[in-house]
């Protein structure tokens, strides 16, 4: 029998057939064919069409299950394992509560958790403003309270106690910012970002405008939760809980 360039296999492993004639290729030479030349048989295409269903479903369900925690990690978790209160030096605090209309530096001792080493403190430090008026902040601070209705856009109280506790990272690139008293604003070194004295961005590479940390007060004792969120991008998209 002579040899077909052409041959399929079916459940019998024969070669075939009418439609498996090679067309000819150059020099009149039968051209070789491909597996998308040849249609297959009902039962392959049903198996084609099965597979790429069933890789589609299986892509989307791996898209969906990436999607949930990005979407997650929109909103900080105030109550879960991932929340570490930390409480504000009790020196600063209470500075801020005497405070006019100057910002406060607080220190805090910031705790970080690791599953493999002990756990370890770290120096670090918030600035506190008082909100003398919180109607006025909310309508200065529209990165955090969008017009029309000026209501939080996260998911935890600002303004709470009368006071907002900021981040002391630049919402640039992330680099400690200062607050200038003179000028009553925040200046950062690096690439010359202004915030006012709201924490309003004014000047500068900065999207957004400091970055608020939830607030409370626990058995007379004022803490904050250190919240770590995406540098350069208008929204507040969290990326740690830790320094
Ligand atoms: S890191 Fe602050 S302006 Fe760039």
């Amino acid at each position: 029998m002579k040899d077909s360039p052409y041959l399929k296999r079916t459940s019998g492993d024969k070669a075939l057939s009418s439609h498996a004639h090679a067309p000819s290729g150059e020099g009149g030479h039968p051209r070789i064919l491909s597996a998308y030349d040849d249609p297959g048989t009902h039962e392959e295409i049903t198996r084609r069409k099965f597979m790429a269903n069933a890789t589609l479903t299986i892509g989307g369900l791996i898209g969906l299950g990436l999607a949930i925690p990005i979407v997650g990690s929109l909103i900080p978790d105030l109550s879960g394992a991932g929340a570490t209160w930390t409480a504000l030096d009790d020196t600063g605090w209470k500075e801020l509560q005497s405070a006019t209309d100057k910002a406060v530096k607080i220190d805090i001792n910031l705790k970080s958790k690791d599953a493999y080493l002990p756990e370890q403190s770290m120096p670090q430090s918030v600035w506190g403003i008082k909100v003398k008026d919180e109607s006025k902040f909310k309508t200065s601070r529209t990165d955090l309270f969008p017009p029309p209705a000026h209501k939080d856009d996260l998911p935890y109280q600002i303004v709470n106690l009368g006071f907002v506790i900021f981040s002391p990272i630049c919402p640039h690139l992330g680099c400690f910012y200062q607050y200038n008293s003179d000028a009553n604003k925040f200046q950062c070194p690096c690439h010359g970002s202004q915030f006012d004295a709201e924490g309003t961005h004014i000047a500068g590479p900065a999207a957004r405008g400091l970055d608020p940390l939830p607030l409370r007060e626990q058995s007379g004792t004022a803490e904050i939760e250190w919240i770590r969120y995406e540098p350069t991008i208008p929204e507040r998209l969290v990326i740690s809980y830790t320094s």
